[in-house]
């Protein structure tokens, strides 16, 4: 399975997919490291481990009525080039458009670090404190045009304890996304995610 990842920071779940690989429990290849931000951290862990990195400098496309979509054409001949068959969203702080969401349809996933529906969006662990909720946790998705709202995949909760700050919620979260972001992508390896509307199903194994 050829994956291409899309990351504008730190890149942990990057890192995550890739032990995963490493340690054979995805079978995977991820062809292409690609980002908007040019000192991204992923892009330093994509070259540590012989990956390919790429920096796609959205400033060329800003003047243009259609900046957005121009920049989504110029990332989807990269992803085509290099025959990406899953894309993975992972910390990129960019909103896709169309252009990759309908080149990419069911065969793109996020990971956002809430419940979803609950807190799409950003600062959502801070929300989440502030709401009184019990429990957060994180969605890998399908990505849609609707931000965070495309066909959820797979969820892990984890408690919202009195003393929690965003930051130390935020942490708890990051243990779960690096445990169900690679699970993900192994049951795409696999074939077994089928997609019914909103609904994702999850196929059983063969023995
Ligand atoms: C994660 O919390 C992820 O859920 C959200 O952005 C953060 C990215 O972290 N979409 P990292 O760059 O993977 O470390």
């Amino acid at each position: 399975l050829r994956v291409a990842v899309l990351a504008s920071g730190r890149g942990s779940n990057l890192q995550a997919i890739i032990d995963s690989i490493e340690a054979n429990l995805v079978q995977a290849t991820i062809v292409a490291v690609v980002s908007n931000k040019k000192d991204a951290v992923a892009l330093e862990r994509a070259r540590k481990h012989g990956l390919k990195d790429l920096f796609v400098d959205p400033k060329p496309f800003a003047g243009q009525p259609d900046s957005r979509e121009a920049y989504d054409r110029a990332l989807l001949a990269i992803l085509q080039q290099h025959d990406v068959e899953l894309v993975l969203l992972a910390g990129y702080m960019k909103i896709v458009t169309a252009v990759l969401v309908n080149a990419y349809a069911n065969r793109m996933m996020n990971i956002h670090p809430s419940l979803l529906p609950s807190f799409p969006g950003l600062d959502v662990q801070k929300k989440a404190i502030e709401w009184g909720c019990k429990l957060a946790g994180c969605t890998v998705h399908f990505v849609t045009e609707g931000v965070d709202e495309g066909p959820i995949i797979l969820q892990a909760a984890v408690p919202i304890l009195d003393d929690d700050s965003p930051e130390t919620l935020a942490a708890r979260i990051l243990v779960q996304e690096h445990k169900l972001y690679p699970r993900a992508v192994q049951l795409f390896a696999e074939g077994r995610l089928r997609v019914e509307g909103r609904r994702v199903f999850i196929e059983q194994g063969k023995p």
